[in-house]
């Protein structure tokens, strides 16, 4: 098929790549040129295992480019995957949707052929049916259902295993309202052997809401299990185990911690928040979630006064500044209420990751930045922020350490304390 992707970010670029490795023909749409000159370099703007050999191995079935109209006139899907960012209220902000939306049906209004239109990014339950239907049909002037097919393709990949996960997925989620759309999804995927969920379009935004949302409760109540496991010296992994044994429980997403961030847990949650206030609906489960969320970095911090009460003129050294190793992304990162903390209290700060700084940089030019691992260890006292690799390979002895993610070779540290444990 030919397939055009417009939004190159890690959902985008991803779904192009996979794509194209599927033996489709893809063109990457995006509005950042230079993003569209890495892309075509073969060299991904985004740090994900993998990528960038999919690119090279498939250049001749992937290119990028800035030019919308080219791209969706010689293709037969489009898939919608620009950012939904959050509102000041939590709630998403279409703007990205609507321009791109806009900028297709604008497109489709010369093409005499069927095509289908996908909305792939995160929107709360709704916005294909009641948003982006009536504005593809009012500047394409085509009735959508037979001329033009719309479907809600949700995504669900993990940034960090985003390729396995794309090619290897749970399940594939097909909102749509007419069978032409449905099929021709069903034949882009055949290839997957997992099930293929057909739903209408409010109930596909459901469904990837609903598991976000379940997900990050299920991390917010370990890490308030492992809270209260704290207190008695309960080892929280080992009761991890025993409830993950269960198979109505399952052991994923129960590592307790300093808890999650990202670009997906947090702000889907507060769109949920934010959608539910709206519909005049309580959320009480997802509200005490996040709660729990805010407050796990900050717990950190209360461990590391315990040892250091004065902070003003120390030394803090944080190894881990990505929300989750093997990323490069930084957003809603436990990293950041952690600075945010650490230089209102006087500190210095050195820090250290692998993939992360020159994005934290831009956020918090005033850190020293480490170019190894060891430099952080001659602070006053080590803050455990992402659970590198790499992270495994240093010598703690000697040392403070606080750790936020269960680092068992920190336990080595003269002085070791663990967020939960
Ligand atoms: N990141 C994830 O792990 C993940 C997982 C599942 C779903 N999602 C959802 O997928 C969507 C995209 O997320 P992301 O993390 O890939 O976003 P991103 O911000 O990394 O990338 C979005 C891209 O869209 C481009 N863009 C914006 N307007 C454009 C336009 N008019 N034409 C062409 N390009 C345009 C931007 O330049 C950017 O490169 C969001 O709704 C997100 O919630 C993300």
């Amino acid at each position: 098929m030919r397939i055009t992707v417009i939004g190159t970010g890690y959902v985008g670029l991803v779904t192009g790549a996979c794509f194209a490795k599927l033996g489709h023909t893809v063109t990457c749409v995006d509005i950042d040129e230079e993003k569209v000159r890495k892309i075509n370099d073969g060299i991904p703007p985004i740090y994900e295992e993998g990528l960038e050999e999919i690119l090279k191995a498939n250049k001749n079935r992937i290119k990028a480019t800035a030019d919308h109209r080219s791209a969706i006139m010689s293709s037969d899907v489009t898939f919608i995957c620009v950012g939904t960012p959050s509102r000041k209220d939590g709630s998403i902000d279409l703007t990205f949707i609507k321009e791109t939306v806009i900028q297709t049906a604008t497109i489709l209004k010369e093409m005499n052929r069927w095509h289908l239109v996908v909305v792939k990014s995160t929107v709360v339950p709704g916005t294909t049916q009641n948003f982006v239907l009536p504005l593809l049909e009012q500047h394409s002037g085509k009735h959508v259902g037979t001329d033009v097919g719309l479907a809600m393709n949700p995504e669900f990949l993990k940034e960090g295993v985003a390729i396995p996960d794309f090619l290897n997925p749970d399940r594939i989620v097909i909102g749509s309202t007419d069978s032409k759309s449905t099929a021709t999804l069903k034949e882009l995927y055949k290839v997957f052997t997992c099930p293929i969920l057909v739903t209408n379009l409010s109930a596909a935004e459901m469904i990837k809401y609903a598991s976000n949302t379940f997900l990050a409760t299920k991390i917010s109540f370990i890490n308030e299990i492992g809270n209260l496991c704290k207190h008695l010296g309960i080892d929280t992994y080992q009761v991890a185990d025993g409830m993950g044994l269960d198979r109505r429980i399952g052991r994923a997403f129960l590592d307790s911690g300093i808890g999650y961030g990202g670009s997906c847990f947090p702000k889907d949650v507060n769109a949920l928040l934010a959608w539910a206030k709206k519909n005049k609906e309580n959320a009480r489960i997802t509200e005490s979630a996040r709660a729990v969320n805010n407050d796990q970095p900050l717990r950190l911090l209360r461990l590391l006064k315990k040892h250091i009460p004065k902070l003003r003129g120390k030394t803090i050294g944080i190894l881990g500044l990505a929300f989750k190793p093997n990323t490069d992304d930084i957003r809603e990162s436990r990293a950041i209420p952690i600075v945010q903390a650490l230089l209102k209290e006087g500190t210095t700060i050195k820090a250290y990751d692998p993939q992360a700084m020159p994005a934290f940089k831009k956020l918090y030019p005033q850190l020293t930045y480490c170019s190894t691992a060891e430099e952080v260890l001659s602070s006053d006292a080590i803050l455990i922020a992402t659970l590198w690799e790499e992270f495994t390979m240093l010598d703690y002895r000697g040392k403070t350490v606080i750790d936020g993610r269960r680092l068992e070779q920190a336990k080595n540290a003269q002085t070791y304390e663990g967020v939960c444990w």
